[in-house]
């Protein structure tokens, strides 16, 4: 039975947080080219193995991460605990195939899950459903497995049960070893490889009894397409508890059958890749992640923004000169983000809205000619406005162009043509209760 007032309970940090970094780091940060590198390229394991032998992330310093998260303004992490290619960053004792193991040594996921929570960041992790590398997950005729193709592979015996007792295993092992974990994110269901195929009710009670606060995703159900039970008014057991799309910002917020709006996070990319890819400097600017952030804050929906570390444990430079940037605009601006969501007010063409209770942030992305108006703010009911990035005192403007039109409010942010904020000029109304 779906229990609406746990769920809001469980559910409230995180829709206030609003803004997380997610990690995919593994074996395949040597190759570089992505994290699906053994699926895309068909690769057999005798050929993925040397980057494990091989594996030694000599710069890992999650300290330094964990900073520049924060001081990006980001309230949570999400980090590959395991991914497609069952590589496992934690000490995991039902497999050899781990960070221990390799000329590491360590525990990576202990280690970052000490050094985030030690920022004051909630923690997350990521674990993959899928597991290339255990023999008893599907070769053959799977729709991913780098073998999926290979005739040898056709009758080879394989016990999935054994898998998900092995799979299982692992998500007790991280729910008992690790301390208390926010949030789970498993990744991910495709075709019949759904559901209870994963014995998910049970997994999800096993979840919830060793942690019980824990916030999952949908990915028990769907992947990054799809939005699962959630969206049915009627969840099932394992319909997590938000929708993930993924490299998309869901364009009208995202609601069930019922009209309600759901919890949301959207997961998108810095560049191209979640792994680790040498050759792709295809990296957002700042500047437009800011405004992303803000228009999945205006629909009542997280950012979970990626980084991949290299193999010797280092986030790239343009990832962090990007986290810098964003941070200078958290710093002044994160209060038109934390605890905020969609106003009710329809996007202004100037720019976008985002509220908490009677304030009202106005995020402008473009300047006018004089008086600048605020779109659905009827000037009769603002109480005050302030310029967010300083706290100074804007006068809604009483003159004799803007007085034809009366229902909106107008303020002037600067006496150049540049808005004071190029990226986005925030403006804190207070409107009156
Ligand atoms: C996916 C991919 C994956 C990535 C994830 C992030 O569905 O399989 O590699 O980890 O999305 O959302």
């Amino acid at each position: 039975m779906f229990d609406r007032k746990a769920y809001e309970q469980r559910m409230k940090w995180y829709q206030e947080a609003r803004f997380g970094l997610f990690i995919h780091w593994g074996l395949y940060a040597i190759p570089a080219r992505g994290e699906w590198v053994r699926s895309t390229e068909q690769m057999p394991e005798e050929e993925y193995l040397p980057f494990f032998e091989e594996f030694d992330p000599v710069d890992f310093d999650p300290a330094k991460w964990a900073r520049a998260a924060k001081a990006a303004g980001m309230k949570y992490a999400v980090m590959t605990a395991k991914h497609h290619d069952g590589f496992c960053l934690f000490d995991s004792k039902l497999t050899d195939f781990k960070a221990t193991k390799t000329k590491a040594g360590r525990d990576l996921i202990r280690e970052y899950l000490d050094a985030f929570r030690a920022e004051g960041l909630k923690v997350g992790l990521y674990y993959s459903l899928l597991d290339w590398h255990h023999p008893d997950y599907p070769h053959y005729g799977d729709l991913h497995h780098p073998m999926r193709n290979c005739e040898a592979e056709r009758d080879v015996e394989r016990n999935f049960d054994r898998y998900l007792d092995y799979m299982h295993g692992q998500v007790r092992e991280l729910c008992t070893e690790y301390g208390k974990l926010d949030l789970m994110w498993f990744d991910f269901s495709y075709g019949e490889m759904t559901g209870e195929k994963w014995r998910a009710t049970e997994l999800v009670h096993m979840i919830r009894s060793l942690q019980p606060d824990v916030i999952i995703d949908n990915r028990l159900e769907v992947s990054g397409s799809g939005f699962g039970s959630l969206a049915s008014g009627n969840p099932s057991e394992f319909s997590g508890d938000f929708v993930s799309p993924e490299q998309i910002i869901p364009p009208n917020g995202l609601q069930d059958v019922n009209g309600n709006d759901l919890a949301w996070e959207a997961c998108v990319t810095m560049n191209d890749h979640w792994g680790y890819c040498a050759r792709d400097k295809r990296f957002k600017p700042a500047s437009m992640l800011i405004k992303k952030l803000v228009e999945c804050v205006s629909k009542n929906g997280n950012l979970l923004l990626n980084v991949g570390p290299d193999a010797r444990g280092n986030i790239p430079q343009e990832s962090y000169d990007i986290l810098d940037e964003i941070g200078r605009w958290m710093q002044k601006n994160s209060a038109s983000v934390y605890g905020c969501r969609g106003s009710g007010l329809p996007k202004p063409e100037n720019g976008r809205i985002t509220a908490r209770g009677n304030h009202l942030y106005y995020h402008i992305m473009e300047n006018s000619i004089g008086g600048i108006p605020l779109y659905g703010v009827d000037r009769n009911k603002v109480e005050k406005v302030r310029l967010l990035q300083d706290g100074s005192e804007l006068k809604v403007q009483d003159n004799w162009v803007v007085n034809n039109y009366p229902d909106i409010a107008f303020v002037e942010v600067s006496d150049t043509p540049a808005l004071p904020d190029p990226t986005d000029t925030v403006v804190e109304i207070v409107m009156k209760e």
